[in-house]
C-alpha cells in the first residue's frame, strides 16, 4: 500500500522557477508550457478508478514532472488507483529539465513502488520506431509541446512512416502515444482547441476518434487565464479518451480558469459533440445541453453547395504580388479590397492612408486572380478579441466602383461568390444579413475557440434556403444602416 505522500506542491515550486527561468528561445522552440498544480490534479482526477495490478505511465514532454506527480499523488492518496506497482515512463528532450524531473521521480520512489526511466530522445522519433511492438502504457498523461511541424522536417517524414498525418507536435503526440497504449488504457491530455475544428486537424480527429472512445471534454472559457503565468494566448481543452473504448455519451464540463471554482458539468450524446454526417468530424464543445437556435431550426437546412454558392479565401496574396499593387487607383489598376476597407458592415474604398493598398495593377500576371465586378458577401477572416462577433459580413455592391469591370479581394477576407463571379443582389445582403446574426454567432462560437474565420467554417454551416435569403435580403438592403436587434429580429422570424 503506497505511503501517504503528496510531491506536486513542491515540484510545482520548482516549475514556477524554472518556467520563468527558461530561455525564451527555447520556450517557443520546445514548446515549453509547464502545466499548473491545479490544472494538473484536475487532469489526474478524470483518470476512472482502476483496479490493475501494474500501471504503465508515460508521460511525453514530461518537463519538470507536473503531470506525473499528479497521476502519483492521487495513487498516494488511494483515491481509486489500486496499483501494486506503477511504471513511469517519461521523454524529455530538454537536459536541464530532465535533472528536475529525476528529482522528482527519485523523491517517489523513496515512498511509492514505482520503477522510472526518464527517456532523452525525441519523443516522435522514438515512439515512430516503437509503434508495431506490443503495447505497453495503460495510462497516460500529456501536456505536449506545441509547435508547427514544417512540411520538410525529418517529423514530418517520420511520422508519415508511421501513418500519422499531422501538422503540429501535440496532435503528433497525442496520436503517437495512443498508437503506443494497450486496449482500455487511457489518456488524459491538454491541448490547444485548434484540433476541434482546425481544418488541418481532420486527419488528427479521424485518428483519434476512431482509435480511441471520447469520454470528457473540459474547457477553459478564458483564453488567458488556464496558463496566464506563461503569457500563453488561446483556449485549452482537457480531453480524456479511452483506447478502443466504446463510444458513449461525453462529459462536457467548463471553468474560466484553473481555479475550477465555477466548474459545471454535463453529459451529452455524443451526436452533439461529432455531429453523424461531419465530414469534417468537427469537435463541438457545446455551452449548455441547449440546442442553439440555428439548429434546431427546420427552415436553415441548406448547404452553401446546394445554394449552389462557394466561399473562398481572398485570392490575392499581396506579399506575392507587391509589385502590382499601389496606393490609390490609377489607369489600368482594379480596386483591391482589403479587411481594412470595410467598417462595422461599411465599405469605404479608396481609403486614405489605408496601410496596405487600394488598387492593384490588372496585368497577366494578376488578371488570374482578380473576379469581374459585381455584388459579393464578404467575411474578414480575423477578428479581434474585442469585437462582439466572430462572423463580420458585409457586401460589396459593383456601384461602389464604377468603371471597373473587375476587383481583387485580399487574402484576409473570405468572398462568397458563384463560381468565381458575383452573386445576386438581395443573396449577397441575404447571406451578410443571415451571417450577422447573434444567432449565427452563438452556433459559431460552439465548435470555433479563436478568432479565426475560415472558408472551411463557413462552407460547413448550414443556411436559409434561396428564396429565405432572397426575401432576408430584399429586407436587409431596405435598411439605412445596420442594427443588430433588428436582423436578429429578422432573421427569428424566418427560422422558427
Ligand atoms: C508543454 S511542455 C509540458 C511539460 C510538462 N508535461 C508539464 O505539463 O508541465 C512540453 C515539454 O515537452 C518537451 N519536448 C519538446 N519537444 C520534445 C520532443 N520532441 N521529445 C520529447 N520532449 C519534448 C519540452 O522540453 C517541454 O518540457
Amino acid at each position: 500500500m503506497p505511503a501517504h505522500i503528496q510531491l506536486l506542491e513542491p515540484a510545482d515550486s520548482v516549475r514556477k522557477s524554472v518556467s520563468t527561468k527558461l530561455a525564451l528561445a527555447n520556450r517557443a522552440k520546445l514548446g515549453q508550457y509547464m502545466t499548473p498544480a491545479p490544472i494538473a490534479r484536475f487532469m489526474s482526477s478524470l483518470f476512472p478508478p482502476s483496479t490493475l495490478q501494474t500501471c504503465v505511465l508515460l508521460d511525453a514532454g514530461a518537463g519538470v514532472g507536473s503531470l506525473s506527480s499528479a497521476f502519483l499523488d492521487r495513487w498516494a492518496m488511494q483515491d481509486g488507483f489500486l496499483f501494486q506497482q506503477a511504471d513511469v515512463e517519461t521523454y524529455e528532450i530538454d537536459p536541464h529539465l530532465r535533472n528536475h524531473l529525476a528529482e522528482a521521480l527519485t523523491t517517489y520512489a523513496e515512498h511509492l513502488p514505482i520503477r522510472w526511466n526518464i527517456n532523452s530522445q525525441d519523443f516522435i522519433e522514438a515512439a515512430a520506431l516503437q509503434i508495431m511492438a506490443p503495447k505497453r502504457y495503460t495510462h497516460a498523461i500529456l501536456n505536449p509541446p506545441y509547435k508547427k511541424i514544417d512540411s520538410r522536417s525529418s517529423h514530418r517524414i517520420v511520422l508519415r512512416k508511421a501513418g500519422i498525418e499531422t501538422v503540429n507536435l501535440y496532435s503528433a503526440f497525442v496520436a503517437l502515444s495512443l498508437a503506443l497504449m494497450k486496449h482500455g488504457g487511457h489518456m488524459v491530455a491538454i491541448l490547444p482547441r485548434s484540433f476541434c475544428n482546425g481544418p488541418y486537424y481532420r486527419p488528427f480527429r479521424e485518428y483519434i476518434l476512431q482509435h480511441a472512445a471520447l469520454h470528457h471534454l473540459h474547457l477553459f472559457t478564458s483564453r488567458t487565464k488556464a496558463f496566464q503565468e506563461d503569457g500563453v494566448l488561446q483556449e485549452n481543452v482537457i480531453i480524456h479518451l479511452e483506447c478502443g473504448g466504446e463510444q458513449g455519451s461525453v462529459t462536457v464540463s467548463h471553468s474560466t480558469d484553473d481555479t475550477f471554482s465555477d466548474l459545471i458539468s454535463q453529459e451529452h450524446p455524443f451526436s452533439r459533440i461529432v455531429f453523424p454526417q461531419d465530414s469534417e468530424k468537427f469537435i463541438h464543445v457545446p455551452t449548455s445541453s441547449e440546442h442553439t437556435a440555428i439548429e434546431l431550426s427546420k427552415n436553415v437546412r441548406a448547404t452553401l453547395s446546394s445554394l449552389g454558392i462557394t466561399v473562398s479565401t481572398g485570392p490575392i496574396v499581396d506579399f506575392r504580388l507587391l509589385e502590382h499593387i499601389q496606393t490609390s487607383p490609377k489607369p489600368h489598376t482594379v480596386p483591391l479590397l482589403y479587411p481594412g476597407h470595410f467598417r462595422e458592415q461599411r465599405l469605404c474604398w479608396p481609403k486614405d492612408g489605408i496601410k496596405h493598398g487600394n488598387a492593384i495593377c490588372m496585368n497577366a500576371s494578376t488578371k488570374k486572380w482578380l473576379y469581374p465586378n459585381g455584388f459579393y458577401t464578404v467575411v474578414r477572416r480575423f477578428s479581434s478579441k474585442e469585437e462582439k462577433r466572430r462572423i463580420v459580413a458585409s457586401v460589396v455592391r459593383p456601384d461602389a466602383f464604377p468603371g471597373n469591370d473587375y476587383l481583387g479581394f485580399e487574402n484576409h477576407l473570405n468572398v462568397f461568390h458563384i463560381d468565381k463571379h458575383g452573386l445576386p443582389e438581395a443573396i449577397a445582403y441575404g447571406l451578410a444579413a443571415y451571417l450577422n446574426t447573434s444567432a449565427v454567432d452563438e452556433a459559431f462560437r460552439r465548435f470555433n475557440g479563436h478568432t479565426q474565420v475560415n472558408a472551411t467554417d463557413l462552407r460547413n454551416m448550414l443556411y436559409p434556403d434561396q428564396s429565405a435569403l432572397r426575401e432576408l435580403g430584399e429586407w436587409a438592403r431596405g435598411q439605412a444602416s445596420f442594427a443588430q436587434t433588428m436582423t436578429d429580429q429578422q432573421v427569428r422570424k424566418l427560422i422558427q
